[in-house]
C-alpha cells in the first residue's frame, strides 16, 4: 500500500508515520512527501528517511486551481493509493479534491465538527470546553468537513494554554493518524456512498 504525504511545516505527524513504518507497525511505502513550503522542517525529516520530496511554491502559480492542478498531478504521478494531509495548511481546489474521493485523508486538531479551520486549541479553551481532541477524516471539498474516520479525546485541564494543550494532543494525533492509515491500508476502512465503512459496515 503506497502513500504520499502533504505537509507545510514541522512534520511530526509525518515522522510518526515514518517511525511506525520503520518499526514494522505500518505496512506502507511512503512514496513522496510534498510541501507548499521549501523550508518545511518535515521535508528534512523525509530526506533523512530517504523519502523523495517535492517543494512547490504557490507564489509562482497564477491561482489556486493551477497550483493545485500542478501539485496533485505531481503527487498522482508518484502513484499513491492514498494521500495523507499531515499539517498541510492550505485549502485545496475542489477540482483537485474530486479526483481523490475516498483516497485522501486529513488530520485536524479538534473534535470535528467542532472547530474546523485554525486556532482550534485556543477556541476550545475560550469556549470553556472540558474535552478536546483530534480527528482524522476523508477529505471533501468542504474545509475540514469530510466524513470522520476516527477521533481521539483528551481532557482540557484547568489553566491549560493553547500551546500546552496542542503539545499534549500531538502525541495522540500521531497514534491516531498511524492507526487510521494502517486500517485504510488493510482495506478495513473505506468511504461508501453514505459515509465511512468499517469492514463494509457503516461506522
Ligand atoms: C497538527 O496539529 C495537525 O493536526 C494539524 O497541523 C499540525 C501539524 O503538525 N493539521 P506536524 O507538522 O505534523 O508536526
Amino acid at each position: 500500500f503506497r502513500i504520499a504525504v502533504l505537509i507545510s511545516g514541522r512534520g511530526s505527524n509525518l515522522q510518526a508515520l515514518i517511525d511506525a513504518q520503520q518499526a514494522g507497525a505500518l505496512p506502507v511505502e511512503i512514496l513522496l512527501v510534498a510541501s507548499n513550503k521549501a523550508t518545511a522542517e518535515g521535508l528534512r525529516k523525509a530526506e533523512a528517511a530517504g523519502i523523495p520530496t517535492l517543494a512547490l511554491d504557490p507564489a509562482v502559480y497564477p491561482d489556486r486551481a493551477s497550483y493545485d492542478h500542478a501539485l496533485f498531478s505531481r503527487v498522482a504521478a508518484s502513484g499513491p493509493d492514498l494521500i495523507v494531509l499531515a499539517g498541510f495548511m492550505r485549502i485545496i481546489d475542489p477540482a483537485a479534491v474530486a479526483g481523490w474521493h475516498g483516497r485522501m485523508i486529513n488530520i485536524h486538531p479538534s473534535l470535528l465538527p467542532k472547530y474546523p479551520g485554525l486556532k482550534t486549541h485556543q477556541r476550545a479553551i475560550a469556549a470553556g470546553d472540558t474535552v478536546h481532541g483530534a480527528s482524522v477524516h476523508f477529505v471533501t471539498a468542504e474545509l475540514d468537513g469530510g466524513p470522520v474516520i476516527a477521533q481521539v479525546e483528551l481532557p482540557i485541564l484547568p489553566g491549560d494554554t493553547p500551546d500546552a494543550l496542542a503539545e499534549r494532543l500531538l502525541r495522540h494525533e500521531h497514534r491516531l493518524l498511524c492507526h487510521c492509515v494502517a486500517q485504510i491500508a488493510a482495506g478495513r476502512i473505506t468511504l461508501g456512498d453514505s459515509g465511512v465503512l468499517v469492514e463494509g459496515q457503516p461506522l
